[in-house]
């Protein structure tokens, strides 16, 4: 059917079309970044006129006469999801979900391919966690490793840390017993969003690892007990590390939803939950909601189960995962490297990598 009709411009609200004019009056050309503030826009901002010819929209507005030009298919564009939120990611409610797949590559074809080091960020962001396999057995190598990504996060444990057994620990980390599904320094504000731990030597009997995925589990215990969802999302959780030279504390709930309620991060530590101090029903909802979640958290069909051997150097989401190790012989030997960083540098390479792909 032939039309005479014009084509109308999207019925989209017209602060938002104008608050994303691209003019160099609006936009400064060199780097993008918007030189006005909202409310100096007209108080009653309308379209004068509008036309579309090759693929764009030209906008006349009123009462101000300024021409803002729009790419039709820019203005048709979805929004992305949150990159860090539960829709962005792909959940494994259980080890066998992923059915064998480890993510992983090695060093050598990482730091030489784009394409490898797209597939092993991309699993961070997606999974929650990338093996890196053959990484030289160089003492702070765990750093170069964080580097290639983004910044390591300098911490109280230094700017990295020796994951063996330590004659004076401050932390069960650095002892040989079993260390269950936690995840890292829930006491820190903002929480390190990765951890990296690279494996120099494990030839002990023990000091296997496992990783379970806390926005499954999270979504789970929303499904089957939503009020104890409920608690532990609008519940304040203290969290506390002390030793000779640092006393670290934040509050935080167990599960932390963004502003549209969906599951962003988990934070699960037994070691250093601290003492809750609220009215005893609050009290008591958030026990009954946290042993649940444990209950959830701790089963064993959750949990991937691996070995690291010298050379792998695990990468995930701290976020999200939990990890842990099973105990290991007294007198054996086991050394791994560790450090922090965040997820915005991961995620930051991750699409500089993208926008190269796509200009190939
Ligand atoms: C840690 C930790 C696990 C391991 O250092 O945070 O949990 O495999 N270590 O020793
Ligand atoms: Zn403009
Ligand atoms: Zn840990």
């Amino acid at each position: 059917m032939l039309s005479t009709e014009p084509a109308a411009l999207p019925a989209l609200p017209a602060l938002w079309l104008r608050d994303n004019c691209g003019c160099a009056e609006c936009r400064d050309p060199r780097t993008g970044q918007k030189l006005f503030q909202i409310n100096e826009l007209p108080a009653k901002l309308g379209v004068e006129s509008a036309e579309s010819a090759d693929g764009e929209w030209q906008v006349v507005w009123s009462p101000d006469g300024h021409r803002s030009r729009y790419d039709a298919t820019w203005l048709a564009e979805a929004g992305a999801p949150d990159d860090r939120a539960e829709d962005a990611k792909e959940l494994w409610p259980t080890a066998a979900a992923l059915d064998g797949r480890l993510p992983d590559a090695s060093w050598a074809a990482y730091l030489d391919d784009p394409a490898e080091r797209t597939r092993m960020l991309d699993a961070v962001r997606s999974l929650g966690f990338c093996l890196l396999r053959a990484v030289p057995l160089r003492e702070g190598q765990v750093r170069e490793v964080a580097r290639s990504f983004g910044y390591v996060r300098e911490t109280n444990y230094g700017l990295q840390f020796e994951v063996r057994v330590e004659e004076e620990p401050n932390n069960l980390a650095f002892t040989n017993v079993r260390i269950t599904p936690h995840t890292d320094n829930p006491y820190r504000d903002p929480v390190p969003a990765l951890q990296l731990l690279h494996c120099l030597v494990n030839e002990a009997d023990g000091g296997d690892s496992g990783l379970v995925d806390g926005f499954a589990a999270a979504a789970r215990l929303r499904a089957e007990q939503p009020d104890a969802f409920a608690v532990l999302t609008r519940t304040p959780v203290p969290f506390a590390f002390r030793d000779a030279t640092t006393e670290l504390r934040a509050e935080s709930p167990l599960i932390a939803v963004d502003a549209r309620g969906r599951i962003r991060e988990v934070r699960f530590n037994n070691r250093s939950l601290a003492t809750l101090r609220l009215p005893a029903n609050e009290t008591e909802a958030f026990y009954a909601a946290y042993r649940s979640f444990a209950e959830l958290l701790l089963s064993p069909e959750l949990q991937l189960e691996f070995r690291l051997v010298p050379g792998d150097c695990l990468v995930f989401d701290n976020t999200r995962l939990l990890h842990a190790r099973t105990a290991f012989e007294r007198g054996g030997a086991r050394h791994l490297q560790g450090c922090y960083a965040d997820l915005d540098g991961l995620l930051s390479t991750l699409a500089v990598l993208r926008r190269t792909e796509q200009q190939r």
